[in-house]
């Protein structure tokens, strides 16, 4: 269908800003001076024209993670595009076939380009607006500090291609070490959560709140779900439901993280003033996406086994069945056909997969049929896990395929899918 109408926006790449969190000044590189860069939104129907201008010293591009673009607009150096040079500029152009929530992040040097700062949000709206109270997005990101309070500059290293990528010690949200959000008793809010780190995984819980799960990265849930149990991988989404308790007036709500063995702070929710009255609606919901028939007892299609091998600048690169990007074998899917597709974790280590341009859903963990109530576009295998996804290819084109802990990414782990 023709467009609505078409919202412009102007990104500027470039080094030599600085961010304040925690007191401190931090050199980063930035989409238009901030970190996180700018929330761009949108409503459905309507075309995104994104106009960047690479002022890094590195080539770049942007990737529109989760969001169904024309192939040519996916931004995958040497794939889809020719990487932008440092000086040069691209306009980006595409509808966007689903509201929800995503985001967009470099895919030139990943690890290190992202590491620095460069990430932001594409939110696309319904066509009708929700009655949520407030619509907020929560950027989560961990940093990697060397002693001169600056972002460690070796981006790659032995030890995070040994272990799962690069986790930093300081942890923010929305680019805050202590992000406090105020609300009034009452309030009905969507909380977009967007995890933008490296390697870190995080398990976000919000205690006494009732938070429920409404979107999984940027596709709306069969029904609501309660949140116990969802983790945030590098790339992944969470779209929340929480009512504030009407009588909470002067209750501060810590939002811990519980992925590691030491919890900790991620932001607090403070309720303060007269209560405001909680709208009530059903929160929208997705079952499926064209061509699901259910039929989830099927043959595997096509196996990926995950490990690393001896090899690669740093001695040590990830492998999709064997291989590193470069030496990787395509795989063919028919568009329109569901197929399940086997992920096999013969590693120790965390892999999130994710897969451009589409989404699945999980339907077998270690061989355990699940039933999991929505898509995704990013899932986390822990290690030796073998998990099976169902998808039904709909958009053509050249999509990569890889793990979105960026070392790995960038040491080897990726494949190409390709939908005729
Ligand atoms: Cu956010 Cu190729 O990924
Ligand atoms: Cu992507
Ligand atoms: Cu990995």
């Amino acid at each position: 269908p023709e467009p609505t109408s078409t919202r412009e926006f102007e990104l500027r790449a470039a080094p030599g800003t600085t961010q304040q969190f925690d007191g401190r000044l931090l050199d980063v590189w930035a989409y238009n001076g901030q970190v996180p860069g700018p929330v761009l939104r949108v409503r459905l129907g309507e075309e995104v024209v994104v106009r960047l201008q690479n002022d890094l010293p590195q080539p770049t591009t942007i990737h529109w993670h989760g969001v169904r673009v024309p192939n040519a607009m996916d931004g995958v150096p040497g794939v889809t595009q020719d990487p932008i040079p440092p000086g040069g500029s691209f306009t980006y152009r595409f509808v966007p076939k689903d509201a929800g929530t995503f985001w967009f992040h470099p895919h030139v040097r990943g690890a290190e380009q992202v590491e620095r700062g460069l990430y932001g949000v594409l939110i696309v709206d319904d066509a009708e607006t929700l009655p949520y109270s407030r619509d907020e997005v929560w950027v989560l990101d961990d940093w990697r500090l060397s002693s001169d309070g600056q972002v460690d500059p070796r981006f790659v290293t032995r030890h995070d291609l040994a272990h799962d990528g690069r986790w930093g010690q300081m942890v923010t949200v929305n680019g805050d070490a202590a992000q406090q959000l105020t609300v009034r008793p009452g309030e009905r809010i969507r909380l977009r959560l967007v995890n933008t780190s490296n390697g870190r995984v995080y398990r976000p819980d919000f205690g006494s709140l009732e938070a429920r799960v409404i979107a999984v990265d940027g596709m709306y849930t069969a029904r609501p779900l309660p949140l116990d149990g969802f983790e945030l991988a590098p790339g992944n989404r969470l779209d929340l439901d929480i009512t504030i308790p009407a009588d909470g007036s002067g209750r501060n709500y810590a939002i811990t993280d519980r992925f590691t063995r030491r919890p900790f702070t991620l932001a607090t929710i403070r309720a303060d003033g007269e209560p405001v009255s909680t709208p009530t609606f059903e929160a929208p919901s997705n079952p499926n996406v064209p061509g699901w028939d259910g039929a989830v007892e099927r043959p595997v299609d096509v196996t990926y086994v995950l490990n690393a091998q001896r090899g690669g600048e740093h001695g040590i690169q990830w492998t999709i069945n064997g291989r590193p990007w470069g030496e990787h074998e395509v795989t063919e899917l028919d568009g329109g056909r569901w197929v399940r597709v086997r992920f096999q974790n013969d590693s120790a280590r965390l892999h999130p997969m994710h897969i451009h341009g589409q989404f699945f859903k999980v339907i077998a963990r270690n061989g355990q049929p699940v039933d999991a109530p929505y898509f995704r576009d990013t899932v986390l295998l822990r290690g030796r896990e073998t998990i099976d996804v169902g998808m039904v290819p709909i958009d053509w084109g050249r999509w990569m395929m890889h793990c979105h802990i960026l070392e790995h990414a960038e040491s080897g782990m990726m494949t190409e899918v390709r939908v005729g």
